[in-house]
């Protein structure tokens, strides 16, 4: 017996790795773990990850939006919007992993990958090609306004039924990120002179507000 126990344990023991493995998944979506030490009964948690799988989806087709903005914006403010495009990215990047971790530690499962987040966004899909600047502007606009409204009606609910963390993380992290972005493209949609200052057009405001 002692002999039999020592060969399998050599047939185990090897440096080489177990390749295409597969088996059942451990935990299907759209569940959550039954008992966890959070305080915070099945049915809120169950509610809590079901909204915040969307608002993952849509951050992370935000957050692609940008990469996409970032590689394909051209014109005379190519180099600060280049930057500024990946900025955002960079910081839509922590947003993603913040609420899909926070579905996780709430005993969800969190959408990963692309054919998912494509199934379950809010966010209109972008032609392949690449497209004018105020068009790219524009659209990031949407996107954050579709993530902002969810944001504050999450928040609401979350801070309903006892869920003082997703409150939290919606509401400091995730909204505050995405109206500050919000400000940082909008103010590039302002048609200002780039030269010469228009004072006619002044003018012809203040004539037309009296
Ligand atoms: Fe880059």
């Amino acid at each position: 017996m002692a002999k039999q126990y020592s060969s399998d344990n050599q047939a185990r023991i090897s440096a080489q790795p177990r390749l295409h493995q597969s088996a059942p998944e451990i935990q299907p979506y759209g569940t959550v773990n039954h008992l966890l030490p959070l305080e915070l009964e099945e049915p809120v948690r169950l509610e809590m990850t079901e909204r915040l799988n969307p608002l993952l989806a849509d951050t992370i087709t935000l957050r692609d939006l940008y990469k996409k903005s970032h590689w394909q914006v051209a014109g005379p403010t190519f180099y600060q919007l280049h930057l500024l495009f990946d900025k955002h990215f960079s910081e839509q990047s922590e947003l993603v992993d913040a609420i899909a971790e926070r579905i996780q530690l709430l005993g969800g499962v969190s959408l990963a990958v692309a054919p998912d987040v494509a199934e379950t966004t809010r966010i209109a899909r972008p032609p392949r090609g690449r497209e004018e600047v105020p068009v790219q502007l524009s659209r990031l606009l949407d996107a954050h306004q579709i993530i902002i409204r969810d944001c504050r009606e999450l928040a609401r609910r979350a801070s309903q039924i006892g869920d003082d963390g997703s409150n939290d993380l919606v509401v400091s992290q995730v909204l505050r990120t995405n109206e500050l972005q919000v400000w940082f493209l909008s103010e590039h949609l302002v048609n200002m002179p780039l030269v010469e200052a228009q004072d006619d057009v002044y003018k012809v405001w203040l004539l037309s507000s009296q």
